[in-house]
C-alpha cells in the first residue's frame, strides 16, 4: 500500500537519502534543500509502511518574458529496492494533479521520453520551448495542464539557479 502525501519537516533528512540512494550523489537533493524554502515549489513523498520510498520536487521555471505559472519536475526518485513497483508513476500522477489545484499551467521536464510521454509528456520544441541546458530536443517535454495554455508562449525556459553549479 502506497501513499503519496505533501513532504513534512520531519521528512527531509529520508526524503534526502532516498535521492542520494536513487542517483549515487548528492546533488539532486542538494538542489531541493537550496529550494525547499522558496515560494511556488511543490515536494511530495512516497510512503509504503511509514518509510520513506520516494519523492518528487516541482519548482518554478520562467520563460522569458511569460509570466504564466509553469513548473519544473525534477528530481524524482524512489528507493532502488522499490522501482519499477508503479510508486514513481503515482508520485507523477498525483503530483500533476497537485499542480492543477494549484494553478499551474503547465509542467516541464527534462529526462527520458519514453519514461514521460506515458503521463503525456510532449517534446517541449513542438510547442516553441527550449531548453537551458544542451540536451537532445526529445529529452526536454511539456505538458499543458490546461488545454492551449501555452498558446503564444514560447522560448528559453530556465530552471532556478539553485539547480546550477551542483557536483
Ligand atoms: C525514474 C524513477 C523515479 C522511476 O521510478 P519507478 O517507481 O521505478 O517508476 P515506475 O515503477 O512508475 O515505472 C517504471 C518504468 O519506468 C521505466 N523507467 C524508469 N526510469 C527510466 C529511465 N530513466 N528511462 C527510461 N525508462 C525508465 C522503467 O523501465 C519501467 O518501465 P516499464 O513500466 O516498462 O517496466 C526511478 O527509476 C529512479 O529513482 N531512478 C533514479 C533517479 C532518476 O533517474 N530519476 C529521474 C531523473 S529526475
Amino acid at each position: 500500500m502506497v501513499e503519496v502525501r505533501a513532504e513534512k519537516p520531519e521528512d527531509i533528512e529520508a526524503a534526502r537519502k532516498v535521492s542520494v540512494a536513487a542517483f549515487g550523489r548528492s546533488s539532486e537533493a542538494t538542489s531541493v534543500d537550496r529550494l525547499r524554502n522558496i515560494p511556488s515549489t511543490l515536494s511530495l513523498v512516497a510512503v509504503v509502511s511509514d518509510q520513506i520510498v520516494g519523492h518528487l520536487f516541482f519548482s518554478p521555471v520562467t520563460i522569458d518574458n511569460s509570466s504564466l505559472f509553469i513548473l519544473g519536475l525534477a528530481p524524482i526518485a524512489v528507493l532502488p529496492d522499490y522501482q519499477r513497483q508503479g510508486i514513481g508513476s503515482l508520485l507523477i500522477q498525483q503530483g500533476l494533479k497537485e499542480c492543477d489545484r494549484l494553478g499551474c499551467k503547465a509542467v516541464v521536464v527534462l529526462g527520458s521520453p519514453k519514461y514521460y510521454s506515458r503521463f503525456g509528456f510532449i517534446t517541449a520544441k513542438t510547442k516553441g520551448l527550449k531548453c537551458e541546458y544542451t540536451v537532445p530536443d526529445e529529452a526536454f517535454m511539456v505538458l499543458e495542464l490546461e488545454s492551449g495554455a501555452l498558446e503564444g508562449c514560447t522560448g528559453l525556459v530556465k530552471y532556478r539557479s539553485e539547480f546550477n553549479d551542483l557536483e
